[in-house]
């Protein structure tokens, strides 16, 4: 189990030859200026919202893996009329996967491409390898993020913590101590000059005040997840 951080709020999770894509903002993305971009073949994309930031290559990888893409019912439409296989969902259920499981979850932010609506924007809780993931997509703190934990009990938690779009520092520690989970890696952030922070005074923030560590990830990092098995 192999989490790879692509930049800005771009994941992708490696396991027995499956990788489930978040976000993939590639072409175009600062955090990867100068990089090579990997290459990826997606078993399945997972979409918070539709800004170009987050929708990225989706398109692209779709299309030429045949990777269906998650989302919420209107951009997954969109997507659909435009000959990718996508998967027009909502927020609630499960959405089995040959991997494991996704499920879209709230957030609180817009969708929109082109200045077309999108539907509703949406975090995403999924289980991979046997551990469970939140990525919060662009969103503000906000206190049901404590049933998103209740319910699914995410080990590793994504969060944005770059400000002026989504959380800040003091939002994004709050949504930790709701979230409580094992590890958060913080994401979009320093990637445009609006949402420059300082990641190192958010782990501070963090280990002072939880059970929380803090992962930081520079762009194409990867991190081989190992976590003690949860309590039943
Ligand atoms: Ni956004
Ligand atoms: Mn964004």
């Amino acid at each position: 189990m192999q989490v790879q951080f692509l930049g800005h709020s771009a994941l992708a999770l490696h396991h027995e030859g499956h990788t489930v894509l978040l976000d993939p903002f590639l072409s175009g993305n600062p955090a990867l200026q100068g990089r090579a971009i990997p290459a990826l073949k997606p078993t399945t994309i997972l979409l918070t919202h539709a800004h170009a930031d987050h929708l990225g290559d989706t398109e692209a990888l779709s299309k030429q893996h045949r990777a269906p893409v998650i989302a919420t019912y209107e951009l997954g439409v969109w997507l659909e009329k435009r000959g990718c296989p996508a998967i027009p969902a909502n927020m609630g259920g499960r959405i089995q996967q040959p991997w494991g499981w996704a499920r879209l979850v709230p957030a609180f932010h817009s969708s929109s491409c082109e200045g077309e609506y999108m539907g509703m924007p949406c975090g995403v809780v999924f289980e991979v390898g046997g551990v469970t993931f939140y990525h919060a997509g662009d969103t503000c703190v906000f206190s049901d993020m404590a049933l998103i934990a209740e319910l699914n009990r995410p080990q590793v938690a994504f969060l944005p913590i770059g400000g002026h779009f989504t959380m800040d520092l003091q939002e994004a520690l709050k949504a930790v101590e709701l979230i409580r989970p094992d590890v958060v890696v913080p994401i979009h952030y320093d990637t445009f000059p609006p949402i420059r922070t300082d990641a190192e005074e958010f782990r501070r923030q963090v280990e002072a005040h939880t059970f929380t560590r803090v992962r930081i990830m520079k762009a194409l990092d990867t991190w081989e997840v190992e976590l003690p098995a949860r309590q039943a």
